[in-house]
């Protein structure tokens, strides 16, 4: 074979093994700041039946990983802003962070992470310089340690930042740059991913835009939007998510870096907690960012699409609130699985909801008939549930904002029951409440009934007198099981090696 005969075989295998160029398939956050979690094999088939092939972790937790393990989904993972300081101090933390983290995961488990996320957001402007100086060490130090354990190919670094790293002066996208106080900082950043052939992740929300400000045009916040457009010289955009993505773009482009690969980390949409957050809203954004994805379509700057993490998976019930009520509700799905809309993923394929999900009993908890409002415990009561349940849909404009006092304690004191269960004790509020098995569900507000995560059966906590002698006695028991059982393996061992 001549030399030419090679080059054509070069450029066959290349093209065969490079693939479409278009960015393929569906990406999604799995947040699990959940009070019942959805079990980690449930999520992975939950992934898979709808056609998601990436997945962003915010941290690396033993059960996701190894569900996630030869599952044909590539894994983005995370590094929480906590860790950022030791892992910046030595490349030994690093390198202790990889081995654990991300070497066995992937030679015991076959988990295929593709990136290391190192930290989350670090310079959102709300955190003022906490993570200033760290950060960057921390990702040298993490890009260091996957290099010695034989990972620099496969799994490549990136920071998730919040788009709030780059503004504009003129209001439109060609004005962008890096903020003014991270600048330098930013463009050390960007040569070293770009060094590394490491991807810029970005973190968009078209949906935050809309709350922070109420003359906002609500159409330039989705994808079908024509009423209102901003031209920028010769492109006229109908959308924030392109003007935004394009500001970064400019931002690069004239700091030095009109090529680097970038990633959108999260974009959604919530669906309650805030009048602007609610399922009409949720699906037609979700639905327009889906679209683009399913045709491969770029911005005007960049007409290569990004990979594209939608956020998120689920509801997570026990997120900060402090952004906003809207926070606990970011999920596609509710925090079981359920659909909340429906969602054409392309090809005329539907959202499918999560199977095998096991409840807690279909019973609920509610404000008793006989109960009175005026009752003097009454509002310390919904304040009791309200403190260690989950009441964002109470809110104004939320779900369940528009029923009366009653249902409005109901709700509170439903929640507070399953969160804890479902246990016995768990629905007395001084008597203000009652069980009952008539789902009180009304319209767009869903009277929960949790995930049985095993923890029910624990309702007989043995009273402080005598635990402590139960629970001796528990153990001379265990032990004395533990020691025939030992003796009976010893003798058939032996009597096995005998024969
Ligand atoms: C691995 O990650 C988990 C969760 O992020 C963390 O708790 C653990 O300390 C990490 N391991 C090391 C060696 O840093
Ligand atoms: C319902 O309860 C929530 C949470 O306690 C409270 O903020 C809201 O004002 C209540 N609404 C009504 C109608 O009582
Ligand atoms: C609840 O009702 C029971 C039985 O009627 C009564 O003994 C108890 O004192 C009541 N508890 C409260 C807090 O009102």
């Amino acid at each position: 074979m001549g030399f030419h005969n090679y080059l054509v075989w070069f450029f066959i295998v290349y093209a065969v093994c490079k693939g479409p160029a278009v960015a393929k398939g569906l990406g999604c956050n799995w947040g699990t700041r959940a009070s019942h979690p959805l079990p980690p094999n449930i999520v992975v088939k939950l992934l898979k039946d709808n056609g998601f092939d990436k997945v962003k972790l915010f941290e690396a937790e033993p059960a996701p990983l190894r569900a996630l393990g030869r599952s044909g989904i590539e894994v983005m993972l995370g590094i929480p802003n906590d860790f950022l300081a030791p892992l910046a101090s030595t490349v030994r933390a690093a390198e202790d962070w990889v081995q654990q983290n991300v070497s066995l995961y992937i030679s015991k488990y076959g988990v295929d992470i593709r990136y290391v996320a190192v930290g989350n957001e670090p310079f959102l402007k709300t955190y003022k310089d906490t993570y200033k100086q760290t950060t960057f060490p921390a990702l040298q130090n993490i890009q260091a340690a996957l290099i010695k354990a034989g990972l620099g190919r496969q799994v490549k670094v990136t920071i998730p930042l919040n788009a709030d790293v780059y503004q504009t002066d003129n209001n439109l996208p060609s004005g962008g740059d890096f903020r003014s106080d991270i600048r330098t900082l930013m463009v050390s950043i960007i040569r070293f991913l770009s060094d590394n052939g490491a991807p810029l992740t970005i973190n968009i929300y078209p949906f935050l835009s809309l709350y922070a400000d109420p003359h906002f045009p609500v159409d330039y916040a989705f994808f079908d939007g024509t009423s209102s457009s901003v031209v920028d010289g010769s492109i006229s955009y109908t959308n924030v998510f392109e003007a935004n993505y394009d500001t970064l773009i400019w931002a690069l482009q004239k700091n030095g870096f009109s090529s680097v690969p970038i990633i959108v980390g999260e974009v959604g949409w919530p669906t309650d907690g805030d009048p602007n957050a609610n399922l009409e809203y949720a699906r037609r954004f979700n639905q327009g960012l889906v679209n683009r994805i399913v045709q491969g379509k770029g911005t005007p700057k960049r007409p290569n699409p990004p990979d594209i993490y939608l956020f998120g998976l689920v509801d997570e019930d026990i997120k900060s609130v402090e952004p906003g009520n809207f926070e606990r509700h970011w999920g596609i799905f509710y925090f079981d699985g359920a659909i909340k809309y429906s969602l054409d993923l392309g090809n005329g394929r539907n959202l499918v909801a999560a199977k095998g999900v096991e409840y807690l009993a279909r019973q609920w908890c509610i404000m008793s008939p006989e109960a009175n409002i005026m009752d003097s415990n009454f509002p310390e009561s919904i304040n009791y549930a309200c403190t260690y349940a989950d009441c964002t849909s109470l809110g104004y404009g939320s779900s369940c904002g528009g029923l009366d006092i009653r249902n409005n304690a109901s709700y509170a004191f439903n929640m507070f029951y399953q969160t804890e269960n479902q246990q016995k004790g768990a629905c007395q509020f001084s008597n203000l409440s009652v069980i009952t098995t008539v789902d009180p569900s009304q319209e767009n507000c869903r009277f929960e009934i949790m995930i049985d995560v095993g923890k029910h059966e624990q309702t007989k906590t043995p009273s402080s007198a005598s635990s402590g002698i139960r629970s001796h006695q528990n153990s001379m028991i265990i032990l004395i099981f533990v020691t025939t059982m030992m003796m009976w393996i010893t003798i058939i061992t032996s009597t096995t090696v005998v024969h």
